[in-house]
């Protein structure tokens, strides 16, 4: 792989990495520390600075993502097409998480189809 094309990689990896890691930080320090020592405040404004993280982290995704997989000939593959069917899940539950930011279901299926989505991406790479 060029080092240009390695560089496309490895922004498409850092995005990834701040995209699932803050949902893990989130749900695993965040909000067990949010539910001893509630403050609604706090929480509005950590809310906020991930979610427009996460939106530039996704915006990132999308175009480095779309940039391999024409520069590879990818779009054929069926692993590409199945990750694709979900990150458009993703992105429609997310959307829906700004709707009903309190449900933790869907919370737990976007933390669930991120890690089926990093499992495909690895297939992808291999
Ligand atoms: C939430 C969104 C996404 C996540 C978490 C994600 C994650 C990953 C991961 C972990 C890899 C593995 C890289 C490696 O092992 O070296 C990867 C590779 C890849 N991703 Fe994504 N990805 C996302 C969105 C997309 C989108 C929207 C596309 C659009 C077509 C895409 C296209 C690709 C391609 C083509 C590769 C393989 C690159 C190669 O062959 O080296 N990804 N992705």
């Amino acid at each position: 792989m060029s080092t240009a094309w390695q560089a496309v990689l490895y922004v498409h990896l850092l995005a990834m990495a701040f995209f699932l890691g803050g949902q893990l930080v989130v749900g695993l320090a965040l909000v067990p520390v949010e539910r001893t020592n509630p403050d609604p405040e706090r929480l509005r404004a950590v809310a906020r600075r991930f979610g427009i993280g996460s939106a530039v982290a996704l915006a990132l995704l999308l175009v480095t993502g779309i940039a391999m997989a024409d520069h590879f000939s990818l779009w054929s593959s069926g692993t590409l097409q199945i990750k694709l069917t979900l990150v458009g899940v993703l992105i429609v539950l997310t959307l829906a998480h700004l709707r009903y930011p309190r449900a933790h279901a869907l919370q737990g299926a976007i933390l669930l189809l991120t890690l089926a989505v990093v499992w495909l991406g690895v297939d992808l790479a291999g």
